[in-house]
This record gives C-alpha cells, structure tokens and sequence, in this order.
C-alpha cells in the first residue's frame, strides 16, 4: 500500500503565528486553500513554536525516563531562572519535547546549557515503519560555571511518527537548560498522518555478500524491528551475511539496575544482567545463516554510571581497582557464556573496547580508566580471551582511527595487547564523508595490520554528504571508491575480514540529516548502494 500523506497543506496559503511558551495562541488567515479544508484542519496547522525560557511555572519540557525536571532560580542563566534536569540513571534520562507537528519539516533547536563537563546533547527520536532511530542534532560541551549555547538543524523525515526532541549527555550530572527553542525553519508544511510505506520488490536486487563473496563479508547494523519486519529483514537475509545490533548488546541494554541494586551485596562483584531483550535479533542472525559482531563490552558511552560506584550509588564512593577488575571480569565472562550456551558460535567477533582514545589523541578518561588505571585495556582483552570461546575474534573499535594521530594513540595502547596474544582485530568504525581520502583512509588501515599483525574489518560504514547539486552520485562515487579499495588491499593480502554498514535507510541512520546509507526509505537503491554493486562487478 502506498505511504499515504492523508492531509498535507502548504502554510503559504496561510500566516500563522501561535503559540508562545505559556500556549496562547491566535491566527491570522490572510487567504484560504479551501475552506472546507481549512475548517477541519485548521487547528493542528497552527506552526508550533516551542520556546521555553523557564521564566514561569508553565514550561513545556516534559521528564525523560527516570528524571526529574523543576524550575530554579540560577543567577547564571538569562533572567535568571533555568530548568533544573536531576535525578538522572541512565545517559539518556533528561528533557524532551512532543514534536509530532514537526513532522516533514525542517527545524531548528537551540539551547544553552550548564552541567559539570558533561558534552550535552540535544537528540530527536521518532519511529519509521514501526523502527525507532536516535539521532543527535547538536552537542555542545558544558561548564559549571557558565551556560554554554548550542545550534543545530534537521529535517524531520515526512513519514516519522512519535517524533520527539529530547536533552541528553554523556554523564549522569545534572543538566540546567536556558532558552529552549525548537522552530520550523520556512515554510510551514502540516502532515496530519502517515501510512504505510508501499516497499520497492528487493528480490532481484544484485546481492552485496555474494558479490563481496570472495573478498569479506557484507554486514549491517539493525534494531529488533528490522529483524521482525518482513519486508526490511527479507532484503537483509538476501544482501547481508553479518549483523551487528546496533543498540541491544551494549552494556546499558543488558546491565540489570533494578535487579543490581535490589540486593548490593548479593550484586557486589558481580552486577545482574538480562539478555531476553536480545533474543529477536539472535534468533534472526541464527535462523538465516549469518553470523554476529558482538558491540560492545567495555565502552564509555551507553555504560551506565551506577556501575562504577562502590554501593552502584552514583555520586557515592567510587569503586575501587580490586572491586572494578572483577566487575569487568565477570561482565564479560557472564556476557560470554550467555551467548555461547544460547546461540553457540554465533558471535564470530566482539568489539571488547570501544573509543578508549579520545578527540585529542590521549587515553580517554573514562571512568573505566578512572578505577581501573590505564591497563584497563589489557585487562578488558585478557579476560575476553580468557572465557570467549575458541576461535572468536577480538577487537579493538574506534572511530576516526583512520587520523594519523589518533592511530598513534591508539597503536601505543594496543601493542601490548597484541604482544600477549589477545588482540585479533582492529574495527574502523568508519562513520567519514566525502571529502576524507580514500588513499590516507588505506594507509592508516595497512598500517595496522603490520605494526599489530591483526586483521581490519570496517565496523560502521556510513559515509555523510552535503545536499547539493549531484549529492547522491558524488556519495555513490565515495562509496564505491572506498569498496574497491577495500578489495584491491585484501588482494595485497591485507586480511579485511568485514564490511559492516551502520543502518538500513537514511531516515533510520543515527546520522539521518547526512544522509549516509546505501537505501531510500521505500528500499528503492541510492546510487550509493548501486555504486557499491558496480565496485564489485
Ligand atoms: O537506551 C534508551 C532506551 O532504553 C530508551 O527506551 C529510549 C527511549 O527513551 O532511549 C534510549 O537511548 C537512546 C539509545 O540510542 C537507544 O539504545 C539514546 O538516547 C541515543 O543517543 C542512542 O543513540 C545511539 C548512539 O550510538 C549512542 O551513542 C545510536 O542509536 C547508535 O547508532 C550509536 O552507535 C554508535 C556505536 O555504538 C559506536 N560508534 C559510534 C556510533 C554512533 O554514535
């Protein structure tokens, strides 16, 4: 059935203006479309404005997962009051916003912020077909002592549904938020409702593993319901023959708070852990021949706070080396041996660290690096070694480790791994653009492989693109230039075991306003994913 736009008008025919932060509104028509139209629809097409100043009571933000949000007084912020985001568990836990009247239209958000360090985020989440993406629109890195402002832009795709803008960050601090506004950049298009989206027929399409065959395998990033959806999981099993979950093996998905802190002591060493949620996406990797990249265990990010703390007690006592090594211990022998007793031989690599160097070419200072020390690296790949089963692979994965100086942060940290044996591979996340060279993007690559003798899969594979004149040939140049030289390096005998891209279609990227992927919304091809069929013929 095609996607039907059930009432879509265009706000030329209308001046709106409605709806400031304590929702008076009113309108004025200066000229009618049709007035029978008009009359039924009026009401939702008033151009929402979201502005919250938090000068009142009557804000609009609304609490996000387990935080709590109130209004205070803060002689920092403009006018002197802001919206206090605490009581915060999990990353993602702050502020959000209904933005289902967005839908179809490109917005602006901005913001400033207050928190202790913390690189706050301002997201938008909303369904496709049923699949819910997370993508950031702009981050701005945060101080104490004064509010740090941020900008960014993004189209909210036609056919998105539960559309919801939302304040998040990479720690658990508290969030004051001043001046937040979400407007419509130009004209004004209402979308009252989508259907369903009428799928291009995928089955004669040239297969990506078969045509990659000879060379590496071609895998993908997915959500349990691209594994559940018959049209997206049916092109996936004809095009892919690895999958990696591009959320649900990460450890805030499978560290259990509630149980951990039901019982400290029972927990102590060893914190509780739920796995059922993973069961849609294994059983489909199993079920249709493919084979699993495990991502992640040891992470900075999406690793909720909590667990770094003596009595899992955030801002308490942090935990110290001796209680961390076996927290880290028993994670990973626990997620191991879950895995292997429940899908054996599936999981064919896992990225045991993930971005463990940071934007300025040092050794992040996680929190894993904070109670652990710097040989919490070494630590994390001895016990992976130590309870994987034999013949998994084990990775290193990084993102704009193609830089030469970030690979020299990283080649430092990883040597000693590779010299005891437990380093297998390097995972080039790879999330580049256009304009990054192909040639420097090799050489990093060569050079892992021989200063560490392991092999290289690219791990994340999504490639931005300006939108302009010819944007998606140029994006289908890139790609396909990027796959040859992926196949000309392992016919030099540089082992490139996997070619892993970061999502389905454009809307459902963690990057959707670059557009990166290789497929439209309908599954119709891009000339990206077609480029990327010519690279191997
Ligand atoms: O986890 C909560 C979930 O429990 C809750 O129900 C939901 C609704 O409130 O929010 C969820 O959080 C979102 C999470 O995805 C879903 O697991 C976060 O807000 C959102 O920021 C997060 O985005 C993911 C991002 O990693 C987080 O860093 C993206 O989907 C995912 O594509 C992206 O993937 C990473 C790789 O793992 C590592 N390399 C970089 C890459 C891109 O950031």
């Amino acid at each position: 059935m095609k996607r039907k736009i059930l009432a879509f008008v265009s706000a030329c025919a209308v001046v709106l203006s409605a709806c400031s932060s304590n929702g008076a509104a009113d309108k004025e028509i200066t000229e009618t479309a049709s007035e029978a139209v008009m009359s039924n629809i009026a009401e939702e097409m008033v151009m929402p404005d979201i502005s919250d100043n938090f000068l009142q009571e009557l804000y609009i933000a609304k609490k996000r997962g387990k935080a709590l949000v109130k209004r205070v007084e803060d002689t920092a912020a403009t006018d002197g009051s802001a919206l206090l985001i605490y009581n915060r568990i999990e990353s993602w836990n702050g502020a959000e916003y209904d933005c289902e009247k967005f839908r179809g239209n490109d917005i602006n958000v901005k913001g400033s912020f207050r928190s202790a360090g913390a690189s706050v985020r301002v997201s938008i989440q909303y369904d496709i077909n049923g699949n819910t993406s997370y993508n950031s629109i702009c981050t701005v890195k945060t101080n104490n002592d004064s509010y740090s402002e941020v900008n960014g832009d993004f189209t909210v795709p036609d056919n998105a549904e539960k559309i919801i803008v939302y304040i998040e960050s990479d720690t658990l601090d508290d969030i004051y938020t001043d001046n937040f506004s979400i407007r419509t950049i130009g004209e004004y298009k209402y979308i009252a409702e989508v259907g369903d989206i009428d799928f291009a027929d995928t089955s004669a399409y040239p297969s990506l593993k078969e045509l990659y065959g000879d060379y590496f395998r071609m895998g993908i990033a997915i959500s349990p319901t691209i594994a559940a959806n018959k049209d997206y999981s049916a092109f996936v099993c004809r095009q892919f023959n690895s999958v990696t979950m591009e959320n649900n093996f990460k450890p805030e998905a499978v560290l259990d708070h509630n149980k951990t802190v039901s019982d400290v002591e029972k927990y102590m060493e060893s914190p509780a852990l739920s796995f059922e949620h993973l069961r849609t996406e294994l059983d489909f990797a199993r079920d249709n021949g493919m084979t699993v990249r495990g991502h992640t265990l040891v992470w900075h990010s999406q690793t909720p706070e909590w667990l770094f703390y003596k009595n899992y007690a955030v801002g308490d006592e942090l935990a110290d080396r001796e209680l961390m090594l076996k927290r880290m211990e028993n994670y990973i022998k626990s997620v191991m041996e879950w895995s292997n007793e429940n899908y054996p031989g599936l999981i064919s690599s896992w990225d045991v660290v993930n971005e463990a160097a940071d934007d300025n070419n040092k050794m992040r200072e996680s929190l894993w690096y904070k109670t652990i020390g710097e040989d919490y690296i070494e630590q994390a790949f001895a016990f992976a070694r130590k309870y994987a089963p034999e013949g998994t692979k084990l990775f290193y994965n990084d993102y704009n480790s193609y830089m030469p100086s970030k690979q020299n942060c990283i080649l430092g940290f990883l040597k000693p791994v590779a010299e005891q044996g437990n380093l297998d591979g390097v995972g080039m996340q790879s999330h580049i653009n256009t304009e990054i060279g192909v040639g420097t993007f090799m050489s990093a690559l060569e050079k892992y492989h021989s200063e560490l003798g392991v092999e290289i899969q690219i791990t994340e594979l999504d490639v931005a693109v300006k939108k302009g004149d010819g944007w998606e040939e140029k994006q289908g140049d890139y790609y396909g230039s990027f796959l040859s030289a992926l196949v000309d390096e392992q016919k030099k005998g540089v082992p490139v075991t996997s070619v892993t891209v970061w999502g389905l279609t454009d809307s459902m990227s963690w990057k959707a306003a670059d557009h990166p992927l290789l497929m439209n919304d309908d599954l119709t091809p891009k000339p990206a994913f077609e480029a990327v069929v010519k690279a191997a013929e």
